[in-house]
């Protein structure tokens, strides 16, 4: 049987094999698919080991994405754009084919699920890692105002303004650069939230916006979303929507099939609520 695997550290969070799970039984492919844990420092031995033992494919996950990125052979043009890798897929001749399928399944779930149009909108993108790199160039396809990028380390979010101002309307700071100023999305591609932190957000915020969105997805609100609501924020999303619709990119590279997402991203949900903690 063909398997798969979603690689990271920590890895165990992770929805991945429940989505495959349930993309294969709608398109009827029979497959594997597993989580996967590297070592911090042993990534590439990771992959190279999956490969020899018969693996087909691969998801990456925090925070193994820029690695990825250097360990493909071969790129699609996003991930070339994104300089991050999400997708492998493993080819002939020791050819390792890497996509990034984050940024379309961000603004699928955005624009098609919640029905948010992002042309002509400003957005905050908190986070200069594997993720956020993966949706910069996406978003800006959509035309929004501004694509602010905010991020602890600012020098990252500086290199992301540099790598992608040729694509659009882009800045980059720390939070408190950003104070003070109207934002009508709000995306938290940060990974505090796994580790149940906030980014140093500055007060106010989130005066003014309309959707807060946190890449991360859980069965409860995450402190980012917490946040925005006591802030008022009308709109808050988790990133169920975008897991699920960042997966059926990578099962179409695979099987060269789209499953369908809605019934997924439900199913998901449920899945979610049957383990909150
Ligand atoms: N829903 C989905 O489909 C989906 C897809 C991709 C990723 N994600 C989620 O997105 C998140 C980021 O993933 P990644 O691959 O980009 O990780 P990454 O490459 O390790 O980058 C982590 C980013 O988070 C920042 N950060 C970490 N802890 C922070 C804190 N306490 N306060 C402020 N900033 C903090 C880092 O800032 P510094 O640069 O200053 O260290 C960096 O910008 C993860 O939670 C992941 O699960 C979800």
């Amino acid at each position: 049987m063909d398997t798969y695997a979603v690689v990271g550290n920590p890895v165990t969070h992770s929805k991945s094999p429940f989505i495959h799970a349930r993309f294969a039984q709608q398109t009827g492919k029979i497959m594997h698919y597993i989580p996967l844990l590297a070592p911090l420092d042993g990534f590439r031995q990771t992959v190279l080991d999956f490969r020899k033992n018969g693996g087909k494919g691969m998801n990456i996950t925090v925070p193994f994405k820029f690695e990825a990125y250097a360990l493909a052979t071969r790129l699609t043009d996003r991930a070339r754009a994104a300089h991050a890798v999400n997708t492998f897929r493993f080819e002939a001749e020791e050819e390792i084919l890497g996509d990034n399928t984050d940024g379309v399944g961000l603004v699928r779930d955005i624009e098609i699920n919640l029905n948010f149009p992002l042309a002509g909108k400003q957005i905050l993108l908190m986070g200069a890692g594997g993720a956020a790199s993966g949706v910069i160039l996406p978003l800006l396809q959509q035309q929004p105002c501004l694509l602010a990028i905010a991020n602890r380390t600012p020098e990252k979010a500086v290199i992301l303004q540099q790598q992608f101002a040729s694509h659009g309307p882009i800045a980059a700071g720390s939070y408190q650069d950003f104070a003070g100023q109207r934002f009508d999305l709000v995306i938290n591609a940060t990974s505090a939230s796994l580790h149940n932190e906030l980014p140093p957000i500055p007060p106010d915020l989130f005066h003014g916006t309309a959707l807060a969105y946190d890449m991360l997805y859980s069965s409860r609100l995450t402190p980012f979303l917490e946040l925005a609501r006591a802030e008022g924020v009308e709109h808050l999303a988790d990133g169920a929507g975008m897991l699920v619709e960042q997966a059926a990119e990578s099962f179409l590279l695979w099987h060269g099939i789209r499953p369908e997402t809605r019934i997924v991203i439900s199913q998901l949900r449920d899945e979610l609520r049957r383990h909150a903690p």
